[in-house]
């Protein structure tokens, strides 16, 4: 039987999320899920997606993906959020959409590791992480279970309040995502490398008299903040005291295939 895992990644964590998948389930391949403006026919048993978390839901990128898809609907489909311990209704909102498009998602986990939102906090501290990669292998090995007998079962959320509340903020904030770049600037570290520019997926940032400039079409995956390898580049105010991320056996060439793939 053949498996398709789709992946979207900012700093490696649903990258590694999918690999370690994939060695569980044996006859997987692996791609990322690519930037689309137009139909994609998907051809497997069984297709996966594996996403990072952004405000307590779905990245606009998986949303273009599931709108864009077409499979055949025998297809068995399930999900992994990846996220910092708060998924709250986010494969709701997967199980919702894909039903819209006339998919059923038999399948959607929650995996909580590193947190890579770098504006509200470091990663915790090296043990927190460690821990956290250990349950997420364990939480991964049954999930391939799973997946292998093709059980359908209810999809893993949030408490309740988290789940109203945050789905709230995530509507209210969905649209202005793509200008949230304005937050961006760049400290004198800059050494001009333009590795920022070439691992953004959406192609948001340009080099500008050698300086990374926003364009206003961001999706907020943090992936030029956290692979500037000056940790030049701050949001706001507070990421200038915090470490950067990201998942430490993800290197910055599987970002850019990433970025290449979406440049295709
Ligand atoms: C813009 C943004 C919003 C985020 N929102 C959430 C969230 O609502 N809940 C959560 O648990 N983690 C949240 N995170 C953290 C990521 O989901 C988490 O660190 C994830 O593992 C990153 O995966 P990646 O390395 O594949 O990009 C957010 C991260 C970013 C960049
Ligand atoms: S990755 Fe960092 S150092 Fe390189 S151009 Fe971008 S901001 Fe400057
Ligand atoms: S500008 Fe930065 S945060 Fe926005 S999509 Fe590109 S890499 Fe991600």
């Amino acid at each position: 039987m053949a498996t398709k895992l789709y992946v979207y990644t900012g700093t490696g964590n649903s990258l590694w999320v999918a690999r370690q998948l994939a060695l569980e389930l044996k006859d997987a391949t692996l791609d990322f899920i690519p930037n689309l403006s137009r139909h994609f026919k998907v051809d497997a048993d069984r297709i996966g997606f594996i996403f990072p978390v952004h405000i307590w839901g779905l990245p606009s990128h998986v949303i273009q993906f599931i709108d864009h898809l077409q499979i055949n609907p025998e297809t068995y489909l399930f999900a992994l959020a990846v996220n910092a311990t708060q998924p709250a209704a986010t494969l709701l909102q997967l199980k919702k959409l894909m039903l819209t498009r006339g998919h059923s998602l038999a399948q959607g986990y929650s995996i909580s590791l590193p947190s890579n939102y770098t504006p509200w906090g470091g990663p915790g501290p090296v043990e927190t992480q460690q821990r956290l990669f250990r349950e997420a292998k364990e939480k991964i090995r049954a999930i391939a279970g799973t997946i292998l007998r093709q059980e359908r079962k209810k999809v893993d959320r949030g408490p309740l309040w988290q789940n109203i509340l945050f789905s709230w903020i995530y509507k209210m904030s969905f649209r202005s995502v793509r200008r949230m770049d304005k937050k961006f600037w760049v400290d004198d570290k800059c050494n001009s490398c333009g590795i920022c520019s070439k691992v953004c997926p959406p192609s948001n940032v340009e080099m500008i008299d050698e300086k990374p400039s926003w364009l206003h079409r961001c999706e907020q995956c943090l992936a030029c903040l956290q692979w500037c390898p000056q940790e030049a580049i701050q949001y706001g105010k507070r990421t200038v005291k915090y470490p950067r991320y990201h998942h430490p056996e993800v290197t910055l060439k599987d970002i850019l295939d990433q970025a290449k793939a979406n440049k295709e």
